[in-house]
């Protein structure tokens, strides 16, 4: 749990990515998509954050401004208080933070040998010599419980949760502080899922690392997580502790989002969606998603709605220890 005295890792601050879409053959008209918009939060060394959302609410663009894939609207990452001007390469910093994609099998180069699949970050790193590449995917396969054997073998040759055991080790190759988990077990099984999050639980206490662990699925944030970071259209509707928003969590969407896995168990929060009313289509419409946009995003969709909502938009406000993006008291 964070107590506010551990070191911040990560500030996010007023964040944005807004994308253009460009219509079609007989609607030039163009919009923007505001995928991240005015988003701010901090990471404290040793947790695990969790960014919780339905499909298309920004989290993969949140990950990927964090690893500087992707350049940003406007706002300002610091890490560590350094403030990320990317490239990270030239801040030195590409080898503290890592991220591990949710497809293990897109993700790795089906023309390589696992072992130089691992060892490529930290060579080209200069953590290891070239001539040592073997020697050190094996030992990273094996703190990621895989036999070592597998380095001669290529991605396909590997299951879903064997490949997905492969990304982590080749993030950990080059012995990050923070990596971000993008769904790393939503392509998997569920028996398979069980066995990666464990891992992952195993490898942040024995590496001493910080994460941010993006999900849609707020079961696995109940079993992973530190703090839970809800995202509605761009937009951060609450921040809590984790212990804290499963016994009463107060944005009226995060009250949904967490009636609908008590009501329907384990089932996935898309379906969840459509039980609690959630028109996946809807996300956004509240006042469009251009540039003109005002009120809350969520007001549409919204159960203590007011007129206040319609033109005024509201901000993470304290509330104790937790944030709530709402007018509501
Ligand atoms: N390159 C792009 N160009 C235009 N729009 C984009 C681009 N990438 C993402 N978007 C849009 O930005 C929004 C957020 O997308 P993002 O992939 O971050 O969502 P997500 O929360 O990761 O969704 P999912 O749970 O499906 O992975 C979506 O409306 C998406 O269509
Ligand atoms: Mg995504």
């Amino acid at each position: 749990m964070n107590t506010g005295k551990k070191p911040e890792v990560l500030n996010i601050n007023k964040l944005s990515k807004y994308y253009l879409s460009y219509g079609s053959l007989f609607n030039f008209k163009r919009n923007i998509i505001k995928a991240v918009d005015n988003v701010s939060f901090k990471v404290y060394k040793g947790d695990i954050f969790s960014i919780v959302g339905e499909t298309g609410c920004g989290k993969s663009t949140l990950s990927k401004l964090i690893l500087g894939l992707t350049n940003r609207t406007s706002g300002e990452i610091f890490y560590k208080g350094n403030i990320l001007n990317y490239n990270l390469k030239k801040l030195n910093l590409r080898k503290k933070i890592q991220i591990v994609f949710q497809d293990p099998y897109s993700s790795l180069n089906p023309k390589k040998k696992i072992y130089k699949i691992v060892s490529l970050p930290a060579i080209k790193n200069k953590i290891i010599k070239k001539k040592d590449a073997l020697q050190y995917s094996m030992q990273m396969l094996k703190n990621v419980g895989l036999d070592e054997d597998y380095v001669f073998k290529f991605p396909h040759e590997l299951s879903g949760g064997q490949r997905q055991r492969i990304s982590i080790a080749r993030s950990l190759s080059v012995n990050p502080e923070l990596l971000v988990l993008d769904e790393p077990v939503s392509a998997l099984d569920v028996s398979v899922s069980a066995q990666i999050l464990n891992l992952l639980l195993d490898l942040h206490e024995k590496n001493n690392l910080t994460y941010v662990f993006i999900t849609h699925d707020l079961r696995l944030v109940r079993h992973m997580a530190d703090t839970v970071c809800v995202m509605y259209g761009g937009k951060i509707m609450e921040i809590s502790p984790v212990d804290k928003f499963f016994d009463g969590p107060l944005h009226p969407y995060s009250k949904v989002l967490l009636e609908s896995i008590l009501a329907y168990g384990p089932k996935n929060i898309l379906q969840f969606a459509d039980a609690g009313n959630i028109n996946i289509n809807n996300i956004n419409i509240n006042a469009g998603t251009g540039k003109n946009r005002r009120g809350c995003v969520y007001y549409n969709l919204c159960s203590r709605r007011m007129d206040k909502c319609i033109n005024n938009e509201p901000d993470l406000k304290e509330n104790g220890d937790v944030q709530v993006n709402c007018f509501f008291p």
